[in-house]
Order: C-alpha cells, then sequence, then structure tokens
C-alpha cells in the first residue's frame, strides 16, 4: 500500500492546483524541499514546487486565473518554469522532463519527460520526494528511490549514479554539504567520494549561487561540520583558498605556532551561539585571514603577524569581489570587524584604561556591541585558568564601554565645537588649522584631558590657539 499523506496538503494552494489540474487533463504533484521538510516536520518552507506532466507554465496560468486575486504570474520561458505568489508563498510550477535543468547554461535543454524521469533528475532522493494532487490518489506518497528511508536513516544519496547527479549540476556538491550540516545527516560514501572527484567542476558555478550555499552552512548552528566537509572533499580550497592557507603548523627552534584554520572554525562555532547576524559570521570566518600572508618568526618574538588585522580586512574586499558578494555596507562591517578584530583582545589582556576603551568605542561606533562578541568568540583557549581570565576582562571592558558611554557619549561621536564655528571664532578659511585645532579636540576627548562638552571644548581650543598663535576675531 502505498503512504498516504493527505494532511501535508493542508495549504489552500493545493485544491485549486488540483482543480486546474484536472480541468486541464494534467497529473500534477507536490515535490522537493516542501515535501522533505513536512516529513522531517520542519519549519515550513516559504515556497512551494509543483511538477506537472505537461506544461508548467500553463498550468501556472490556469491557477492564477482560478485564485480569487489573480495573482501576476512570472513565466521563465527558457527553462518552463513559472512562478506565482499566494499568501506570503512563492508557487513554483515546471514541467516534468527529461534533462536535469542547469541554472549555469545558458541554453538548457529541456525535453519533457514523466514524473519518474524528472525524480531521476533531481538531486537528491529525499528532494525526490513527490505527493500527488491528483483525484484517484490525492496525498500519495510517489517515493521511487527510498526516500523516505534516507530521511528516517538520515542519508544525503542522489538518485543516480553521483558522478552524473553532480555532473548535471556541479552546484550540488555544495548542496549536498550544505544539506548534511543543515540536517545532521550523512553524506553516503559514493556520494562524498564524487564530490572529492569532481570538486574542480565547481570553478563553472556563479560565485552567487555559491555564496548562497556558504550563507546557509553558516546559518546553521555549527558551521564547522559543513565547512570540515568542505575541506575534505578539497571543495573549501577552491572557494576560500585564503581559508585553507590557515591550515598549517609549522615549527622553527623548537616554536610553533596555532593552527588558525582549525581556531578560526571553533571561532564560528562560537560566535553562532551569541549572534544570528550572518555577517558578523562571515567576520568570524574571515577575522584570521591575513595570518598565513603576515606571518614571520623572527628569534626575538618568536612567531609573529604583524599587521595581520589590516590585511585581513583588505583580503574580504576582493573575497567580496571574487564571489559577487554585496560591496556595500555588509561587505563594510566584516572589514570593519577583521580590522577591529584584535583591539578588545590587547585591551583585555592589559590594565584597560578609560582612554583606550573610550577609543575603542569612537573607533567601532555602533558596532562596538558586535566587536565584543566577536572577539569573545575568539577566545579559543585549552587552558582553563586563561579562559576565564580572558571572559573575565571582557566583562570589565564591557562594563567600562557602558560608563565611558554614559559619561563621555563617543559612540557617534559629533564634535562638541564644529569646523564652522572654529572658522567664525578665528575668522578663518577652511585651512590646515581649522584641521588641527578639530583634531586637537577630539584627541583631548578621547584620552580623557577634557570632557565631552563644549565649555571644556572651548577652553581647550584657546589655550591651543594660544599657541598657535593664532587669534580670536573680534566680534
Ligand atoms: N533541485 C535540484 N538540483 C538543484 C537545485 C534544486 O535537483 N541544484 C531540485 C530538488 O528537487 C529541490 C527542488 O529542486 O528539492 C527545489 O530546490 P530549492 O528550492 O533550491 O531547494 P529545496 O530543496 O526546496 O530546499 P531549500 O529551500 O532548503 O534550499
Amino acid at each position: 500500500m502505498k503512504a498516504n499523506y493527505p494532511n501535508a496538503l493542508q495549504h489552500p494552494i493545493f485544491e485549486v492546483v488540483a482543480k486546474a489540474s484536472e480541468q486541464m487533463n494534467l497529473k500534477s504533484y507536490v515535490i522537493g524541499g516542501f515535501v522533505r521538510d513536512f516529513l522531517l516536520q520542519r519549519n515550513f518552507k516559504k515556497d512551494i514546487d509543483i511538477v506537472t506532466v505537461g506544461s508548467g507554465i500553463d498550468l501556472a496560468l490556469k491557477v492564477a486565473e482560478l485564485l480569487p486575486n489573480k495573482p501576476k504570474v512570472q513565466v521563465f520561458k527558457n527553462y518552463g518554469t513559472a512562478m506565482l505568489r499566494f499568501e506570503d508563498t512563492d508557487i513554483e510550477f515546471v514541467g516534468a522532463r527529461k534533462e536535469s535543468y542547469f541554472f549555469e547554461s545558458r541554453n538548457p535543454v529541456v525535453e519533457n519527460g514523466s514524473l519518474e524521469d524528472d525524480q531521476n533528475r533531481r538531486d537528491f532522493t529525499i528532494n525526490a520526494l513527490a505527493i500527488s494532487l491528483n483525484p484517484d490518489s490525492y496525498g500519495d506518497l510517489l517515493d521511487p528511490f527510498n526516500g523516505l528511508e534516507d530521511l528516517k536513516n538520515k542519508i544525503i544519496r542522489t538518485p543516480l549514479d553521483p558522478d552524473i547527479t553532480y555532473s548535471d549540476d556541479p552546484l550540488r556538491m555544495l548542496r549536498a554539504i550544505r544539506f548534511a550540516n543543515q540536517l545532521g545527516f550523512e553524506i553516503e560514501e559514493k556520494s562524498l567520494e564524487a564530490i572529492s572527484q569532481n570538486n574542480e567542476r565547481i570553478k563553472i558555478i556563479s560565485g552567487e549561487r555559491i555564496v548562497e550555499e556558504l550563507n546557509k552552512i553558516l546559518l546553521t548552528d555549527t558551521p564547522s561540520l559543513g565547512f570540515l566537509l568542505l575541506y575534505k572533499t578539497g571543495l573549501l580550497p577552491i572557494i576560500l583558498p585564503e581559508l585553507t592557507a590557515l591550515n598549517q603548523v609549522e615549527e622553527i627552534e623548537g616554536q610553533t605556532h596555532k593552527n588558525n584554520f582549525y581556531h578560526t572554525l571553533e571561532v564560528v562555532d562560537n560566535i553562532c551561539r551569541n549572534t544570528d547576524n550572518l555577517w558578523l559570521r562571515w567576520a568570524a570566518l574571515l577575522h584570521d585571514i591575513g595570518k598565513a600572508p603576515t606571518k614571520r618568526f623572527n628569534k626575538k618574538q618568536g612567531w609573529t603577524f604583524h599587521g595581520h588585522e589590516f590585511l585581513g580586512g583588505k583580503m574580504v574586499k576582493k573575497i567580496f569581489e571574487r564571489l559577487h558578494m554585496p560591496l556595500n555596507q555588509k561587505m563594510k562591517f566584516v572589514q570593519k570587524m577583521v580590522m577591529m578584530s584584535s583591539r578588545p583582545i590587547v585591551l583585555s589582556q592589559d590594565l584597560v584604561t578609560d582612554s583606550a576603551v573610550r577609543r575603542l568605542v569612537f573607533d567601532a561606533g555602533e558596532d562596538v556591541e558586535s566587536l565584543m562578541i566577536l572577539c569573545e568568540a575568539d577566545i579559543t583557549t585549552k587552558n582553563p585558568i586563561k579562559f576565564k581570565k580572558y571572559h573575565k576582562n571582557f566583562e570589565i571592558v564591557r562594563q567600562k564601554i557602558v560608563e565611558v558611554e554614559e559619561r563621555d557619549h563617543v559612540r557617534n561621536f559629533q564634535p562638541p565645537i564644529t569646523g564652522e564655528e572654529i572658522m567664525e571664532i578665528f575668522n578663518l578659511p577652511p585651512s590646515r588649522e581649522i584641521g588641527t585645532l578639530k583634531e586637537a579636540i577630539k584627541e583631548a576627548i578621547l584620552e580623557g584631558d577634557i570632557a565631552n562638552e563644549y565649555t571644556a571644548a572651548y577652553e581647550f581650543m584657546m589655550r591651543k590657539a594660544d599657541q598657535m598663535g593664532l587669534k580670536k576675531a573680534a566680534t
């Protein structure tokens, strides 16, 4: 007897698709992620994939006509697919096909096929599960590759020989790892081998699609599992060689440095416990990338990584460019986090002075909390005494941040005396002197020599101007 899941079909769209299909004499099914997530009792996805044995586009148009709000149908003629939005859900329609549709290809060959043909060409058995929307079999599960069994056993397996499935669309190598990470599944051995063998093929996939998968891995609870699989299969050195360059431990004169690749993965897992911010997670992933190119050894200091934060920040931009990631505020945020990633650590190792904290808050601005989260995640020492000490020092830093901010308001620093005012007071045009005075006032505030307020700043400025030989304009 076929497994039957009519309760999977509670979304009102299914009734309409069933009706449209009946009127058009088409066989239609819900397939893919929706079915998988229903069976896993996972949070429902925001999109539903419908496959029909016939034209997906014609079916979508008919469904739109039957829906009360007559939604617009987006048609992708080249791919023979169509999409409409209904009650916050994207409903995607595709005609069953013999060929897998390959996103990177400009002219995908699309040959009509049966439901089985279509299921064959999907990525994983757990994503090939379909539920019938047809009157004679409504709710029946169509599972030609034992996807249900794989769901129970937590296995990622391809319907066809993995070499074929992955060469149909090499992005699936990343998808396999992403699903394993998201769902806590194992990738079947044969599949893992095929990924290792075909890893070079990932080069033909666009940066955007690669990043979409990397983001999903980074948004899991334990991204290190995904990144280790990416590393093991040889995908990571192709996608993010800057990261795998950190996987080394050198020894000179008995002195070693830590393996910054494994350290980084630990930092990423740590940060996931404290933030859902994808870009802060990216910052954790990239915070040490400047260490490989700046690594030096000298007898006096041992291993050093001077300037790695600055170089790392520059590398962030290159990586974002290469992977076609957004080059906007998000990139700037990651860059800033990487560039400042050692600042609170230095504070937490020494006696924390007010002025150092004030400068930190001034430089980090609104992002100071994110920076603290990153730095706390960066503590991976296995020495419990040090671990405790660093965390305690960070607590002191945090407290000082609050105190300093309450008193001095430097987080969104606005100079208490503006450049225009200074020009007016001394009757000067825009000039170097104005810049010097402004900078001196800011420095005095950050150093704690004067309070961040008008009168103190004015008095300080007059003294400084006097030293510079500037005279107040006659009023
Ligand atoms: N699919 C595929 N090969 C791909 C992408 C998708 O075979 N490279 C098929 C799978 O059957 C998948 C379905 O298309 O289930 C829908 O793809 P998509 O929406 O990208 O993924 P989901 O499986 O729905 O899961 P998620 O939303 O978590 O990505």
